[in-house]
């Protein structure tokens, strides 16, 4: 029931529309016992500093950032968390003083739903796959959790370059290695994790994946898909074919939707709660197939 107490979160970006954060979040409030709501808010690339302006003047309790608004979103923050500065990205704004500060969950919400699915980055091998927004938050998780090795491909070869140097300047050590797409052979031989990262696969594209050569998919134990339309991708189906386990990006958009309520309401969600949230989000999916 929504009254004088309800405080008020939600999502700025252009588009909202399809966004399933509002389940994450009205979900999680209802859990948790909490008088909260999430609402989308379409923000045109312009508007950004109003919005933020005006959403403090409002007193929203926290905003999520997404597509295109992540970096453009950071002059007009207080202060940006250390992770987050790194990246250059942020996905979650909570109030500090007379503005907000930014977090990227996106990371922590990628490394938990790899905690949770038993995957781990110390000291291992990763391929990924992919060198825009989305694969750029897993390329500082990988290198900052310890990867011993990331190789970096992407269809243009340049930007694996720059995001490589940038991800290897900032922890101090050579652990990226940039590749083009179409080198993937020059890997040396081995067992991966690999993480996909590109738009490749994301509905209504189902029946294509980054690399279609299934001796690719016999390097790799685990594959991570950040794609979650469709809940099985052509990556995952050609991982799995070649016989590795295989994941879709669905408990990452949990993950970094928990990490973000907890940054709001200062309390930790359970994992029964996330599970609740996360069986919502399949049910919404499955409606739109
Ligand atoms: P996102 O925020 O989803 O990461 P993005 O920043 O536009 O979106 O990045 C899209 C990624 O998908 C890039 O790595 C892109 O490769 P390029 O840098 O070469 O453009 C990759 N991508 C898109 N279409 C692709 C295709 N048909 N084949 C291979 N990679 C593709």
């Amino acid at each position: 029931m929504i009254d004088g107490k309800t405080a008020v979160c939600g999502l700025i970006g252009d588009p909202v529309e399809h966004t399933l954060s509002p389940v994450i979040h009205n979900t999680l409030a209802r859990e948790t016992g909490r008088n909260l709501v999430y609402v989308p808010f379409p923000v045109k690339a312009e508007r950004v500093g109003d919005a933020i302006k005006g959403a403090r003047a409002l007193s929203i309790r926290g905003l999520n950032v997404t597509v295109p608004h992540k970096s453009a979103v950071i002059p007009f923050l207080n202060s940006v968390e250390k992770e987050a500065a790194m990246i250059g990205a942020v996905n979650t704004l909570v109030p500090e003083g007379e503005g907000y500060r930014g977090y990227n969950t996106d990371l922590t919400g990628l490394g938990r739903a790899l905690d949770s699915e038993g995957v781990k980055l110390k000291d291992e091998r990763v391929i990924l796959l992919g060198a825009g927004g989305a694969a750029r938050a897993a390329a500082f998780l990988c290198a900052l959790r310890g990867a011993s090795e990331v190789w970096l491909l992407n269809r243009t070869l340049q930007k694996a370059q720059e995001l490589a140097g940038e991800v290897n300047c900032a922890v101090g050590r050579e652990c990226m290695k940039p590749l083009a797409l179409s080198d993937w052979e020059r890997i040396p031989e081995g067992r991966y994790l690999a993480i996909q990262g590109t738009k490749v696969g994301l509905a209504p594209d189902t029946e294509n994946a980054p690399i279609e050569d299934e001796r690719f998919y016999r390097l790799i134990h685990t594959g991570y898909d950040l794609i979650y339309r469709p809940v099985c991708t052509k990556f995952m189906r050609l991982t799995e074919a070649a016989g590795g386990n295989a994941f879709n990006g669905l408990k990452m958009l949990l993950y970094q939707g928990v990490e973000a309520f907890e940054l709001w309401t200062g309390e930790p969600v359970s994992e029964e709660q996330a599970m609740i949230c996360y069986e919502r989000m399949k049910k919404e999916l499955s409606g739109d197939e």
